[in-house]
């Protein structure tokens, strides 16, 4: 099961990440007075940056253990938040019309492997939002893909464990899947490891497609970035990101 194992490692991981570029975008959009929900939420990074600018925001993932390291990291700020293990696919039976914004940032997205998966999310994000709401999202690019991911592999070694980090593209018609091998080997002891295996699956549609499911179920895209500007060659980029506002 996805992040079984990486949620111990996750934010070591994800050290190069520039998440300044996630709450800009959060800045450009929302006013903190608005009641904001982050979905795929994971260990509460984004959302804990966000709540120390003062913003209100609650978070969903549908992994205890990374809601778990979430609770943690929000216990030693001074900042609360609601957290909630749910799965984004299943939205629709949530409140009705409760947030003025929804995000869901670094790919979590590409978790949703089927084009119903994707209705379902979308739908479900309608259904909470407020008129006028704003749900704003990413993808990989398939560029990315092609290019920085299909058999690449990388290693790293901390003092407590070292990792293996292999991925792999199969590219269809309309889709492409992206395949992580992550193995863990945790050091017990001089010379004695524990190997512990995870895959990860991450399935990419085509820019339209994301695009056509957010106007069929009510959303008006507003803007659409590439990696975080619009002025670099859209063919090019690794990230694409979805601003859209809901409409009745
Ligand atoms: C790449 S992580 C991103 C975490 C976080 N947004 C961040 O910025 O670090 C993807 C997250 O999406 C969550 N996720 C995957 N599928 C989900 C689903 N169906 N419903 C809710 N969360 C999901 C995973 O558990 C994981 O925490």
């Amino acid at each position: 099961m996805a992040y079984e194992h990486f949620y111990k490692y996750y934010d070591l991981l994800m050290n190069d990440v520039n998440y300044e570029d996630w709450i800009q975008i959060v800045n450009q959009y929302f006013n903190t007075d608005d009641s904001l929900l982050e979905v795929g939420c994971g260990t509460g990074t984004i959302l804990i940056q966000l709540l120390e600018k003062g913003f209100s925001i609650d978070g969903l993932d549908i992994s205890e253990e990374m809601l778990t390291i979430a609770k943690e990291k929000i216990s030693q700020k001074k900042v609360s938040s609601n957290l909630f293990l749910g799965d984004m696919r299943e939205l629709e039976s949530e409140k009705k019309a409760n947030y003025d914004g929804v995000i869901c940032f670094l790919d979590s997205i590409n978790y949703l492997e089927t084009k119903v998966d994707v209705e379902n999310t979308f739908k479900g994000i309608y259904h909470i939002l407020k008129p006028d709401g704003i749900f704003i999202f990413d993808i990989h690019s398939i560029h990315k893909l092609l290019t920085k991911m299909d058999g690449y592999s990388y290693n790293e070694t901390f003092n407590s464990f070292t990792y293996l980090w292999n991925t792999f593209v199969e590219v269809f018609n309309d889709h492409s899947i992206l395949y992580h091998e992550l193995s863990f080997f945790i050091k017990k002891a001089k010379n004695v490891y524990v190997r512990l295996d995870e895959a990860h699956k991450q399935t990419v549609f085509n820019e339209a497609f994301y695009a056509s499911i957010l106007e069929k179920y009510g959303f008006k895209i507003i803007n659409i970035l590439y990696d975080f500007n619009n002025s670099i060659d859209k063919e090019k980029c690794d990230r694409i990101l979805f601003v859209s506002k809901k409409c009745l």
